[in-house]
């Protein structure tokens, strides 16, 4: 089950704290790792998102520089905001740049999200809701064995967010894999050396590898047995206001409850970057499965 890894001393992390996600433990920090100015803090509490909870998250998108799902006021409103979620991800990702160092200079940097919505009773429909246990996967955005990571913030001067978890990946690989969930075979050969083709010219397109497949099934699966949902065994965790935590959330299935006003920043961890990469979801299901579930092309390891 999942620990949290409550982390006070930041001298010297090495590979330990690289290893806690790995093992599928959540490190938490008592107050951010990095200045947070109150006038930005006040600014994000400010931003009135009307349409309640069936909205997107705000999506701050680093390589283009580019906010999406917000209401705008005005273009000052709207340069202050895209200025505050800047901020926000250079901070977290030069602090895990230093936390997490065997990582960095592999990872690709993903969207941050500012979470403006109560969780508690938020209308989503069921694949898209956060409150039911799930493992993470990005529809449109395959990995290809790559891992989610996600750093957090509550940002809420007030409240708590409140979180469930249950068993983690290699728990529920084993317990659904192969009858609940089907592994996907890799592609025909002839097919993967077309989209390899297509990728090298440039030709863009979205390919989902059978590890992809397998996990947004197995994510689609969870959120939708009510018997998983009602029955398993729980852990739950609350994280108070201003405090912040990371966690792969690929691996450890979790539920936000209830909470609102979150800061979250995804970065991308290629299974080349793992210190112990048996661990990982793709590491897990290639032993399950006896055959590579990606295309070593796709996902950052050279052919
Ligand atoms: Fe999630």
């Amino acid at each position: 089950m999942t620990k949290l890894i409550n982390i006070e001393d930041l001298t010297n992390p090495g590979d330990k704290f690289c290893k806690e996600l790995e093992n599928g433990n959540i490190l938490f920090f008592s107050k951010p790792p990095f200045d947070f100015p109150q006038k930005e803090l006040d600014f994000l509490l400010a931003q009135k998102q009307s349409g309640a909870g069936n909205r997107k998250n705000i999506a701050y998108k680093p390589q283009s520089n580019k906010i999406t799902n917000f209401v705008k006021d005005s273009d000052a409103q709207e340069a202050e905001l895209l200025e505050i979620m800047r901020n926000y991800s250079v901070r977290v990702t030069t602090f895990l740049s230093y936390l997490l160092s065997p990582y960095a200079t592999k990872w690709k940097l993903d969207y941050a999200s500012f979470r403006p919505f109560q969780e508690k009773g938020r209308k989503l429909r069921i694949r898209a809701r956060n409150d039911l246990l799930h493992v993470d996967s990005f529809p449109s955005r395959p990995m290809h064995g790559g891992r989610i990571l996600r750093f957090f913030t509550n940002i809420n001067p007030t409240d708590k967010r409140h979180w469930m978890t249950t068993d983690g990946f290699a728990d529920l690989a084993k317990q659904f894999g192969g009858n609940k969930v089907p592994f996907p075979k890799q592609k025909n050969p002839l097919v993967s050396q077309s989209m390899k083709a297509a990728k090298a010219m440039g030709i863009p397109f979205t390919l989902r590898s059978p590890y992809d497949l397998f996990m947004l099934n197995l994510h689609n699966f969870l959120k939708e047995n009510e018997d998983f949902q009602k029955n398993c065994k729980k852990d739950y965790w609350e994280f108070p206001p201003n405090c912040c935590w990371a966690v792969f959330t690929d691996q450890v299935s979790h539920a936000a409850t209830a909470g609102q006003y979150a800061l979250e920043q995804t970065i991308i961890v290629p299974k080349n970057a793992l210190i112990e990469p048996e661990k990982s979801p793709i590491g897990v299901l290639e032993k399950i499965t006896g055959y590579s579930m990606v295309e070593p092309v796709f996902c950052g390891n050279s052919v």
